[in-house]
């Protein structure tokens, strides 16, 4: 038990991992990070200072001064944000200027669960328990169409496919992608589950890991 106990939670746009992360970090009253959300703020706080996104030096400034106090904002959890962070994560540079906030959360004493992409892989190698999120694209654009309509944007189910078509694409693209499940990594598709069975099929693989934890 020399490590804390971390859970990484990895998985394309939408996959359902993020509404699985919180709800393990309150199952086992964890902390949690929603490291897409880095990405996404350094995406908008750049628009907003009209940096364009493949201004490598200039966004890669843009994340190494992020906070995370500032990470409330409801800009970040858009549609266009998300479009943003997929253009921004695509530099090394900004990926590394955001490392060292992920790797000092999962640090923590008490352990943390983190979601996003490469948690498994780069930010956490070493979490005793890893999962790899998934779900068909198409049931994957149907619950992000839902959430966004809750949000307010007007969007059809077409173009959210569409998006999370790219972003796949965009994210999975290159040689160095982050978009790949760790060797180690349990993996669980969630087309057919609904939100309580991906949970609870989340919690039994975390309960696995951690009675093998609790012996190392
Ligand atoms: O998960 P979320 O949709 O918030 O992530 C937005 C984008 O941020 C992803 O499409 C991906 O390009 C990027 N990202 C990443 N590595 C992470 C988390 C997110 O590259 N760990």
């Amino acid at each position: 038990m020399s490590e804390p106990f971390v859970i990484a939670v990895d998985g394309p746009a939408a996959s359902g991992k993020g509404t699985i992360a919180h709800r393990l970090g309150e199952a086992y009253d964890m902390p949690v990070l929603d490291s897409g959300l880095l990405y996404r703020a350094v995406g908008v706080l750049a628009a907003r200072k009209g940096i364009d996104f493949d201004a490598v030096a200039e966004v890669t400034a843009v994340a190494r001064a992020l906070t995370a106090d500032v990470l409330g904002d409801p800009a970040f959890r858009t549609r266009e944000a998300g479009e943003a962070a997929s253009r921004v994560a695509i530099h090394t540079p900004v990926r590394l200027a955001l490392r060292e906030m992920q790797q000092a959360f999962a640090r923590r004493p008490g352990g943390a669960v983190i979601d996003g992409r490469d948690i498994g892989t780069v930010i956490a190698p070493e979490a005793p328990a890893k999962l790899y999120v998934t779900a068909a694209p198409e049931v994957r654009a149907g619950r992000r169409w839902k959430q966004l309509k809750v949000q307010g944007e007007a969007v059809t189910f077409e173009e959210i496919l569409d998006d999370i078509r790219k972003r796949d694409a965009r994210d999975g693209g290159r040689a160095d992608s982050p978009m790949r499940p760790a060797d180690d990594a349990v993996l669980l598709d969630t087309s057919e589950m609904t939100i309580e069975q991906a949970t609870d099929a989340a919690r039994r693989i975390v309960e696995a890991a951690r009675a093998r934890w609790e012996r190392s």
